[in-house]
């Protein structure tokens, strides 16, 4: 179902499958998709929702209110962005997140509230995104994370498990 009173729909947008969709809006909060967007079927986007132009949503995905994605980005399928952090909370608390310019984000990786991956990120697949992600970086897994971050952690943990350079006085661990 698509509600074409609240929803804009940008020219050359495909909707695969209309009959296999959930886009809608409301008086307060239209729903807006952008030129070019190519949507997968079992695709729910709520009120709110602006998708820029050139994006791609696979199957699958729940886009719920609170969510911005930025031209030429990539949502593989089945992501899910989320908004309420602590459900069922109220809507006053609910957590924006922006997708910025280019972002990939690969199949069923869940995007927690109030989050904001940077333009041409990398998100892989299955990850569970709960830190903002920085632009053109790859995180992947749960929380997902850069190779970088991790390495450095790595680091850290074995100079604190050798207590190098007075470590654990200093960090009071
Ligand atoms: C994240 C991604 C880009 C990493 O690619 P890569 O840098 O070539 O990574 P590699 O395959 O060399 O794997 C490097 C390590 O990361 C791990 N890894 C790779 N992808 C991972 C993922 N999504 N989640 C967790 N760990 C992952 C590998 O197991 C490997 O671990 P190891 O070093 O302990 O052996 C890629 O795996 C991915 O998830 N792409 C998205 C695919 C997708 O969903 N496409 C949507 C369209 S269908």
């Amino acid at each position: 179902m698509i509600d074409t009173a609240y929803v804009e729909i940008g020219e050359n947008a495909r909707i695969w499958h209309p009959e296999l969709v959930n886009i809608y809006g409301n008086k307060e909060a239209i729903c807006r998709i952008g030129n070019g967007v190519n949507i997968g079927a079992f695709v729910e986007i709520g009120p709110g929702v602006a998708i820029g132009d050139n994006v791609s949503i696979g199957a699958h995905c729940f886009i719920p209110e609170g969510v911005t994605i930025e031209d030429g980005c990539f949502i593989g399928p089945g992501v899910c962005f989320t908004n309420d952090k602590y459900p069922p909370g109220h809507k006053d608390s609910w957590g924006k997140i922006t997708v910025k310019r280019g972002a990939r984000i690969g199949a069923r990786a869940v995007i927690l509230p109030g989050i904001t991956i940077g333009e041409n990120a990398l998100v892989g697949a299955g990850s569970v995104v709960t830190k903002d992600v920085l632009a053109g970086v790859v995180v992947k897994g749960n929380p997902a994370c850069s190779s970088f971050s991790k390495r450095i952690l790595g680091i850290l943990a074995v100079a604190l498990q050798r207590n190098e350079f007075g470590l654990r006085e200093f960090l009071k661990v």
